[in-house]
């Protein structure tokens, strides 16, 4: 069968890694999560006091980060110079620095080369902002995945809450309405609809629900490859 780049791109907290995740497991597919990679290496700069405003500390600092994705127990981790950061990447100091460090060019393009070396087999899911827009603008297909705003505070909050933190709910709601605001308006590959990306709106579904719609695009999206082969 063949073998096919999927993109799943859209807003913070509207369940992109669980949806890329599941697919991903649905069809025997990689998936990588490009979000997990700008949180690590923001977690490199936070732990080793990178001036984000200084280009060559910037430079140097990503010298010396080597991210892995590795399996282990049916999970994907993701590994910052030998060290499973996974947990670490989620909490708040991370959330709170990750979308000015995604913002800088010099850590994109050390990124989008990453990720599309880990494209060239084709065969992944990749999730995050300008997956279809920058790193593979020839996927063959794309979903902008999207939900509420209060909706996705909510799951952040409950999933956060879930792993030991202490937040209070405006907290949330303020960082997720902050990094949207970010990630849509940086002048670097900014958040926004590829023209030939399908919308998946999961404000009323749930994992099971968004899952059949993205498998159903799946297919649609094989079974139109095949009739352009035969035509
Ligand atoms: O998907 P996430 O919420 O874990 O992503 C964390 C941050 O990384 C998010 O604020 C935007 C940024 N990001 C990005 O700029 N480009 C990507 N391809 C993925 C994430």
């Amino acid at each position: 069968m063949k073998k096919i780049i999927i993109a799943i791109d859209g807003h913070s907290s509207c369940g992109k890694s669980s949806l890329a995740k599941a697919l991903g497991e649905a069809i025997d597919y990689t998936y990588i999560s490009s979000g997990d990679m700008y949180r690590a290496v923001t977690l490199y700069f936070l732990r080793n006091k990178v001036n984000i405003n200084n280009p060559e500390a910037v430079a140097e600092a990503l010298k010396n980060i080597q991210l892995e994705f590795k399996r282990i127990d049916g999970q994907n981790r993701i590994f910052l110079n030998g060290e499973d950061v996974s947990e670490e990447i989620r909490s708040m100091p991370v959330a709170e620095w990750v979308s000015p460090v995604a913002a800088i060019p010099a850590v994109r393009r050390e990124m989008v080369r990453q990720q599309r070396l880990m494209g060239e087999q084709k065969g992944i899911v990749m999730d995050g902002r300008d997956i279809g827009t920058v790193v593979f603008p020839n996927a063959e297909l794309k979903i902008f995945l999207t939900a509420d705003l209060e909706e996705r505070a909510r799951r952040r909050y409950k999933e956060l809450l879930e792993n030991g933190y202490d937040v209070e709910f405006e907290d949330v709601l303020q960082n997720l309405e902050e990094r949207d605001r970010i990630d849509s308006t940086r002048a670097d590959s900014p958040l926004t609809v590829a023209d030939d990306a399908r919308i998946l709106d999961n404000t009323n579904l749930n994992r099971e629900q968004s899952l059949a719609k993205a498998l159903e695009m799946y297919r649609e999206t094989l079974a139109a490859l095949e009739a352009q082969k035969e035509a």
